[in-house]
C-alpha cells in the first residue's frame, strides 16, 4: 500500500513548510515539493496541516484499580485515541506488590495482544523494589524494551513506595540506561488530610480536591528531583498540576540538572471550581485533582519555557456507575477521567488556535519529546524519511463540539461536555494504513503493535 499526500502544509517539531508526503509500506518514504510518485491512494490535503502522529505518553487502560477497572480496554481505548489524532499511547504495567514484574507483564500482554488498534508500548510501574526485583528492571530495559520505571510517591499500601527503595531504583535504572517517572505527590500527608475530612463528616468530591493541596505535590516533586540529583539519574515527573510542582523543576535547572515534566490536557483546560457541582463533581475526581486558573497559567508558560516536555491525557476512564461507588465518601471515587480522544484536538484549540504555542511548539508536546524521552524516536514522533507513516491530517478551521453522543471511549459520561473546539482531525494513518476516514475506523483489533523501546537518558532532548 503506498499513498500521496498532496499539497499539505508538514509540521514538525523544528518548522511547518507546504510540500508532499509519499509513504510505501509502513514507512515515509519521501517528503518534497511536487513528488511524482504513483501510489495507491493520493490524497489532496490543500489548507490542511500534516503532522506526526500523537503519543500519549499517560494512559490507563483495563487497569484495576480502587477495587474496579478502567472502562476502556485495548481496543476500545486505542481506537478512541486514532480518533483523535493519537497514533502510539504508552500504558502503565502495575506490579502487584510482593510479586514479579515478569508476572506483570505477561497480564498485561493477554490484555493487549490481539486487542489493540492502534500502536502502544509499555512504563513498568514498580510498586515494591528489591534485590530480585533490581535484576528484573535489567531484564526490562535489555530484553523486553521497557525503560521507563514508574513510581509512585502516594496511594500507600497499593502503590506507594518509600523513599530508600526509591533510591534504589533510581540507581539501577541509571546504570542501565533507563528513566525513572513518578507520581509526585506527598501520600502520607494526603492519607492524614482525607482522614481528617471524614472524620469530620466531609464526604463530597469536593474534599478529595481539599485533601490534597499544592504543596503536597510541590513537596513531592522537589523531593523526587533531589533523589534524581543525588543518583543522577534521568526522571520525569507525570501529570503535573501546578505551580509549585513546577518551581521545584524550575529551580533544579538552577544546578544544571534537567527533570523531565508531562502535563495533562485537563490540568490546562478545566479547574477545580468543578468539584464545587455536589457529587457531579465526581467525573473530574482524579490525583492529583484540578488545580486554580493561576496554575493553568504557570502550566502555559512552563511549555514555552521548556520546563515541561509532554502533554499527555492520564486516561483513566469509570463508567458513571463506577464513580458512584464514592456516592457517601469521596475517597472511594475512583480515580480518573476519560481524555483519550480529545489531547491532540483540544491542545490544538486552546493553544494554538488561541495563540498560546506555536505549530511546531504543538507538534513537539503532542509527540516528539515523548518518542525522544521514552526511546521511541526517530521511529515514532516525527514525519522524516525513514520514520513510520503514523500521520494525522487535520483541518485548523473545522468547529466541532464534543459530547458523549459522539465520543468513541468507553464512557458514558464526557468531562469535557459541550466544548466546542476549532480543529479537527480529518484523517489518520497507522504504519502507512488508512486509519481514521470520514470518522470511521478503518482498522481491526490487533492491528496495534508492541513497541519496544530504546534505552534513554537525561541529554536526549
Ligand atoms: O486519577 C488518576 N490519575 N488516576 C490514574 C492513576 C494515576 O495516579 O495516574
Ligand atoms: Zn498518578
Ligand atoms: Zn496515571
Amino acid at each position: 500500500m503506498s499513498i500521496l499526500i498532496k499539497n499539505g502544509r508538514v509540521v514538525t517539531a523544528s518548522e511547518s513548510y507546504i510540500a508532499d508526503l509519499y509513504t510505501s509500506g509502513e514507512k515515509i518514504l519521501a517528503i518534497g515539493k511536487d513528488l511524482d510518485y504513483e501510489a495507491d491512494r493520493v490524497i489532496d490535503a490543500t489548507g490542511m496541516l500534516v503532522f506526526p502522529g500523537g503519543i500519549d505518553p499517560h494512559v490507563h487502560l483495563d487497569m484495576p484499580f480502587m477495587g474496579t477497572y478502567s472502562s476502556d480496554d485495548y481496543e476500545t481505548g486505542t481506537r478512541a485515541a486514532l480518533h483523535g489524532g493519537t497514533t502510539t499511547v504508552i500504558d502503565f504495567i502495575l506490579q502487584t506488590q510482593g510479586d514479579t514484574l515478569q508476572n506483570a507483564l505477561n497480564i498485561w500482554r493477554k490484555k493487549s495482544e490481539g486487542k489493540a488498534i492502534g500502536d502502544y508500548a509499555y512504563h513498568m510501574a514498580v510498586t515494591d523494589f528489591n534485590d530480585d526485583v533490581a535484576k528484573e528492571v535489567v531484564k526490562m530495559i535489555e530484553n523486553e524494551g521497557i525503560s521507563s520505571f514508574k513510581t509512585f510517591m502516594a496511594y500507600k499500601g497499593a502503590l506507594m513506595i518509600d523513599d530508600g527503595q526509591m533510591i534504589q531504583l533510581m540507581k539501577v535504572v541509571k546504570k542501565y540506561g533507563g528513566l525513572v517517572t513518578v507520581h509526585a505527590t506527598n501520600g502520607d500527608v494526603i492519607d492524614a488530610l482525607i482522614a481528617k475530612n471524614l472524620a469530620k463528616g466531609n464526604r463530597s468530591p469536593l474534599y478529595h480536591y481539599l485533601s490534597q493541596p499544592e504543596v503536597t505535590e510541590a513537596e513531592a516533586s522537589a523531593r523526587f528531583s533531589d533523589m534524581l540529583y543525588y543518583t543522577d539519574c534521568p526522571g520525569y515527573i507525570v501529570h503535573m498540576t501546578c505551580e509549585g510542582a513546577l518551581h521545584a523543576v524550575r529551580k533544579a535547572t538552577q544546578r544544571n540538572q534537567k527533570v523531565f515534566a508531562e502535563t495533562c490536557i485537563q490540568y490546562l483546560m478545566l479547574d477545580a471550581s468543578l468539584y464545587e457541582k455536589n457529587f457531579e463533581g465526581a467525573k473530574w475526581v482524579m490525583s492529583p485533582p484540578l488545580r486554580e486558573k493561576k496554575d493553568q497559567e504557570a502550566l502555559w508558560s512552563g511549555i514555552n519555557q521548556g520546563l515541561i516536555q509532554t502533554v499527555g491525557t492520564d486516561h483513566c476512564p469509570f463508567l458513571w456507575e463506577q464513580k458512584k461507588m464514592g456516592k457517601d465518601n469521596f475517597s472511594k471515587i475512583p480515580n480518573g477521567h476519560p481524555a483519550i480522544e480529545h489531547r491532540m484536538e483540544l491542545l490544538f484549540s486552546e493553544g494554538v488556535h488561541q495563540g498560546k504555542i506555536s505549530l511546531p511548539k504543538y507538534v513537539e508536546i503532542t509527540s516528539t519529546n515523548a518518542a525522544k524521552i521514552f526511546g521511541m524516536y526517530p521511529q515514532k514522533g516525527t514525519l522524516a524519511i525513514g520514520s513510520d507513516a503514523d500521520i494525522v491530517i487535520f483541518d485548523p478551521k473545522k468547529t466541532h463540539t464534543i459530547s458523549v453522543n459522539t465520543h468513541h471511549m468507553n464512557c458514558d459520561y464526557s468531562a469535557y461536555e459541550g466544548q466546542t473546539v476549532t480543529g479537527k482531525t480529518d484523517t489518520v494513518i497507522l504504519r502507512g494504513k488508512v486509519a481514521i476516514e470520514n470518522e470511521t475506523c478503518k482498522l481491526e483489533a490487533g492491528y496495534g503493535q508492541f513497541i519496544k523501546r530504546g534505552k534513554t537518558s537525561k541529554t536526549v532532548l
